[in-house]
């Protein structure tokens, strides 16, 4: 048994008020929040890095009584993955989700991740078919299924991605299996039945009239 986690991006907050989004994600009962690193190379797009992390976590510090709350998952949408992953350990970031397509030893880049302190994994893109994921999975802490193109928030879901997480699921019952692009109230029983158990929304959550009834509502889905 896996538990449901849903992880709010704050890719579709607002940028000029990120460390209130945060805070009122987490007041919302989310679990993680998603930070969306994008570097222009890897993704035809740039958001934030390692300095817009360390400001966010002084503004949300973690609960040193409680550890995993106020978790920060990272998602690093950036060709040479390796060279960030330092700086994000410093910077606050609780996981590392690295790209597979970006990199050429991804058990290496894993055990880097995992020397620097934080939980690692590995993201497959629509095009990329999952059991490049099959010889990683044993030293992952959750794998990220693509349900759209990475770089930009509020695309359509694609639901064809599902028979990989539906493949995921069955290989490994206990792992953290991560859906992000295109997740909302549509969308969610269809991933959820394939086997995802981390959702990450962005616009459907901040766009929400009530993100906390949203967040709940998504969590309310998850089975597995
Ligand atoms: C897209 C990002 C997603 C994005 C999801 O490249 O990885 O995390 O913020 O946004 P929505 O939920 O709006 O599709
Ligand atoms: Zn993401």
């Amino acid at each position: 048994m896996v538990k449901p986690i849903i992880a709010p991006s704050l890719l579709a907050g607002d940028f000029a008020n990120l460390g209130c989004d945060c805070h009122r994600m987490f007041k919302s009962r989310a679990d993680w929040v998603h930070l969306d690193v994008m570097d222009g190379h890897f993704v035809p797009n740039i958001t934030m890095g390692p300095p817009v992390i360390s400001s966010l976590r002084k503004a949300v510090p973690r609960d040193e009584s409680k550890p995993g709350k106020f978790f920060f998952d990272c998602h690093m949408m950036v060709a040479n993955p390796e060279q960030w992953v330092p700086e994000i350990a410093k910077a606050g970031g609780d996981q590392y989700t690295f790209h597979y397509e970006a990199t050429e030893d991804p058990l290496a880049l894993v055990k880097l991740i995992k020397e620097n302190g934080m939980k690692a994994a590995c993201a497959v893109k629509p095009g990329t078919p999952v059991d490049v994921l099959y010889p990683l999975a044993e030293y992952l802490d959750m794998a990220l299924v693509m349900t759209v193109e990475p770089g930009f928030g509020g695309q359509s879901f694609m639901a064809d991605m599902m028979p990989k997480v539906e493949d995921l699921r069955k290989k490994y019952p206990k792992l953290n299996i991560q859906v992000d692009g295109g997740l909302g109230a549509a969308t969610i029983p269809v991933a959820a039945k394939a086997g995802a158990n981390v959702i990450v929304a962005g616009t459907s959550v901040f766009k929400a009239a009530d993100p906390e009834q949203m967040i709940e509502f998504l969590r309310s889905h998850v089975t597995t």
